[in-house]
């Protein structure tokens, strides 16, 4: 089993969003039984909630269905999963320090992955209009696309 944590602030609208986009390209290849894939928040701030309304309906509009209740990141997390995928740097932060030397999964930046201003941060779309969400979707949308490529190769996966 390949496991993906998906990680953003409040974990209410760009982690869910990574979550749900993920899987959704995943089951196209039918690899679901390869993986498990979850999101979290480095905050407690919307701990029990589900995604952001305008969240939730730009994700359906792309027939996306996010069903997802936040959470705040564990130490345990760092444990038990293979690849930890952060929104912005701040959450790279945050993450780091709840890691040990006894941790060895990879930490990375969404972005790292997205062939257009590699690097960046997901912008948090949270303050902001109904656009930036869509905004968030296609950077999430194409930076998993190649998240999902570099998994497989690193992971030597085929689809079934
Ligand atoms: P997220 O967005 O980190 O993508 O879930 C945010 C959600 C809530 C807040 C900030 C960012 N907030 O400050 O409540």
């Amino acid at each position: 089993m390949i496991n993906v944590l998906f990680v953003c602030l409040g974990n209410i609208c760009r982690s869910p969003l990574g979550e749900g986009v993920f899987k959704h390209l995943v089951e196209k290849e039918n690899l679901q039984n390869d993986f498990f894939i979850d999101s979290c928040g480095t905050s407690a701030h919307h701990i029990g909630e589900l995604a952001d309304k305008r969240m939730r309906k730009t994700a359906a509009t792309h027939g996306i269905t996010l069903t997802s209740r936040a959470r705040q990141i564990e130490v345990t997390d760092l444990d038990l999963f293979d690849y930890i995928i952060a929104m912005d740097t701040d959450n790279i932060k945050n993450i780091l320090q709840i890691k040990n030397s006894t941790h060895n999964s990879q930490i990375v930046l969404m972005r790292d992955f997205d062939l257009q201003e590699t690097g960046q941060n997901v912008p948090d779309p949270y303050y902001g209009g109904i656009k930036g969400f869509e905004n968030v979707y296609q950077i999430i949308l194409r930076s998993s696309a190649q998240l999902l490529k570099h998994i497989k190769n690193e992971q030597n996966l085929i689809a079934n």
